[in-house]
């Protein structure tokens, strides 16, 4: 991350004491802005007080709160919106919590956004917007399969097929492929995006939505029902068990370290500066190395010097198979690079410390 330029401006960066949040404070720190962090801190996603930096205006609140958020952006030149409840979440019960949370929330910081005259927005949106990712048939043909069924699941057959029977082929995805949100917490990102926009149309506001690949790395939350499969990986290893890989280990995903993610936000928030009024656009922030989830519980097993992981054959219904991104998009118009390696990222993040764990 590049070194501070003097006075960026002052930034509010919401869900700033969360993973990828602080990530974002320490290099917009260092980076030359000026930082307040608007975070409810969650009692389901905090084990603890977090650590915040001194130099940082922390202000504990929720972003469904319109007079906490009015007061939160004075003075602010842009906003990095990264509070949301995350991850796949329990059951549909979820569902309201997920939908007030993401959509509600996002709303409200909209239109005080267009209150207070702030008029730079970057968002944290998701691969998950895709749902499946896409695929090329035998004859070359671009394809993005349905939903797997319950019986080839049960069956053991993972991977998508075309009508005629024929295994598809997995490639990268890019931005304009088509969006298939398939579960609540999927929907509420995409919404967010839409809100975004909405916002940026009738406020000539300037918003990029940064679209993450798995993200990884030091302070990532232990094993909770919102937390990412590195994650339920390295807290098992740390439990001195092996980590459980589901079907046969071969899903195909882009693991990003959370700096390089929380660079992509840097890069994405100098760029809002330089477009004009009225723009958003949706960027994918992958490393662009694709990996198996089967070969990550490896690097990280191998790594902490754990129990080899084993492979379950049993699968979670509405998992995709293989999703991996195009990051072009990012490193051509934003001229971001990813800086960490899968194989030196896994090795830090094997041993790494964790966020505290949530006790009830
Ligand atoms: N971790 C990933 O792999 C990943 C992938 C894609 C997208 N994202 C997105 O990145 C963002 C950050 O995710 P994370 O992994 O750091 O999660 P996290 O749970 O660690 O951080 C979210 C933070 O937001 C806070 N928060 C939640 N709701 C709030 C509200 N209503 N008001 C104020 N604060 C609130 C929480 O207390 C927490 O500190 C989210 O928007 C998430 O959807 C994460």
């Amino acid at each position: 991350m590049s070194g501070g330029t003097g006075d960026r401006g002052l930034l509010l960066v919401t869900g700033g004491a969360g993973f990828i949040g602080s990530a974002i404070v320490a290099g917009a720190l260092e980076a030359g802005w000026r930082v307040r962090v608007l975070d409810s801190l969650r009692a389901d996603v905090h084990g603890g007080e977090p650590d915040v930096d001194p130099r940082v205006d922390f202000v504990r609140g929720d972003v469904r709160d319109a007079a906490v958020v009015d007061a939160a952006l004075a003075g602010v030149d842009a906003v990095c919106h990264q509070a949301a409840k995350v991850g796949l979440g329990v059951d549909f019960q979820d569902a309201p919590d997920y939908v007030d949370s993401n959509e509600h929330g996002t709303a409200v910081l909209l239109a005080a956004m267009d209150r207070a005259g702030v008029d730079r927005l970057v968002v944290a949106s998701s691969m998950v917007v895709y749902g499946e990712g896409s695929y090329r048939t035998s004859t070359g043909e671009t394809e993005r399969p349905a939903p797997r069924r319950i019986a080839d699941l049960d069956a053991g057959v993972f991977d998508p097929r075309d009508a005629a029977g024929e295994l598809l082929e997995p490639q990268l995805i890019s931005e304009e492929a088509p969006l298939d949100p398939r579960n609540v917490y999927a929907i509420t990102k995409l919404t967010q995006e839409h809100l975004a926009t909405s916002w940026a149309r009738s406020t000539g506001g300037r918003a990029a939505a940064l679209r993450y690949h798995n993200v990884y790395g030091p302070g990532m939350p232990q094993n909770t029902p919102y937390a990412g499969v590195a994650s339920l990986f390295r807290s098992a290893l740390q439990r001195g068990e092996a980590p459980r890989v589901y079907e046969d280990g071969a899903q195909r995903r882009d693991f990003v370290h959370v700096r390089d993610v929380a660079a992509a936000n840097l890069a994405a928030l100098d760029w809002t500066a330089e477009q004009p009024p009225d723009t958003s656009r949706a960027f994918n922030v992958g490393s662009g190395t694709v990996h198996t989830i089967g070969e990550m519980a490896e690097a990280l097993a191998r790594e902490a010097g754990g129990p080899e992981p084993v492979v379950t054959g049993e699968y979670r219904a509405g998992d995709v198979r293989h999703v991996t991104a195009s990051s072009e998009r990012l490193r051509t118009e934003l001229r971001w690079e990813p800086s960490m390696s899968f194989e030196e990222g896994m090795r830090e993040f094997a041993t790494a410390p964790l966020r505290a764990a949530v006790t009830s």
